[in-house]
């Protein structure tokens, strides 16, 4: 009898199984299956993407990014902030050492490295692995990256005053138009401008909007000149009548509000 006939040969578990499941396999064995980069493969690449790229289009036309109104430089209470994507690195530039002195280090030199790495991963690192344990430069930084992103994301939005916010928005702003032939304007320009905002609507963390305020012309005399609790006194300097004229103005906007307020019935 020859060695083994008859007899039936079982696997070994000691000998491990050679696998070729994750290699596929050439092109050629899937003949007619295969196409031409160019133009063919191509150009289906481009059909897809024209399609996303249409479809994406008629999105965005028929709802619109929640975008804020048009800037106004005479709107000082306005507190501008980044969109969301980008709040990470503005609260970078809060770091000590990313900010003042070092701020070319907070816009230039850590998000230039950042992202630079990113884009020259495919060069820097060309091991032979696909798995992410077995890259643990590569997947730290990575991690570390979207980590802190993350935090300064959170960070960002947990140091915002929400409610201030909503109030000095441009949607909040109580626009009443200012005559600025008015004299008063021009006193008020001069003495109350810079803390009580162009429009009246306050200047954050500085002044509070003066519109919505229930003082008459006397009170507001009195406040101009010996001011009231935060606001210092003797911030008005002038004649008599130019301080009637300031007080006639501010009382005369707060009647325009209040007028625009009723007959908008809302
Ligand atoms: C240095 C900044 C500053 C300047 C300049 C200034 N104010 Fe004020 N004003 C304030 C602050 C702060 C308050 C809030 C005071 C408080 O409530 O503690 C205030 C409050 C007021 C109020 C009361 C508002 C309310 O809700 O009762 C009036 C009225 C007012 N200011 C008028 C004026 C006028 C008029 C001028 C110009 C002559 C002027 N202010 C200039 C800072 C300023």
């Amino acid at each position: 009898m020859h060695r083994g006939k008859g007899m039936k040969f079982v696997g070994d578990s000691r000998v491990p199984e050679k696998s070729n499941r994750n290699i596929p396999k050439d092109y050629s064995a899937f003949p007619g299956r295969t196409e031409a980069f160019w133009p063919n493969f191509l150009l289906k690449e481009w059909l897809v993407g024209a399609v996303f790229l249409i479809g994406f289009l008629c999105l965005v036309a028929y709802a619109p990014s929640p975008l804020e109104q048009q800037a106004d430089p005479n709107n000082a209470s306005y507190i501008p902030l980044p969109d969301w994507y980008f709040l990470f690195l503005y609260e970078l530039l809060k770091y000590k050492y990313a900010a003042a002195d070092y701020v070319v280090f907070g816009t230039v030199i850590i998000p230039g490295l950042a992202f630079g790495a990113l884009l020259l991963a495919p060069f820097l690192d060309k091991g032979p692995e696909r798995k992410p344990t077995r890259r643990p430069i590569s997947t730290g930084l990575m991690l570390l990256g979207i980590a802190a992103t993350i935090w300064l994301t959170y960070e960002s939005v947990a140091a915002v005053d929400w409610e201030e916010r909503e109030q000095y928005s441009i949607e909040n702003a109580v626009q009443v138009e200012i005559d600025e032939e008015d004299p008063g304007y021009a006193v008020f320009e001069d003495n109350c401008m810079s803390c009580h905002g162009g429009d009246l609507n306050g200047v954050p963390d500085v002044g509070p909007s003066l519109i919505g305020i229930p003082h008459g012309v006397d009170a507001i005399k009195d406040i101009a000149v010996n001011g009231i609790g935060d606001m210092p006194a003797g911030q008005f300097e002038g004649s008599d009548e130019e301080l009637t004229q300031l007080a006639e103005f501010i009382v005369s906007v707060n009647e325009k509000a209040k007028e625009q307020e009723d007959g908008g019935g809302h």
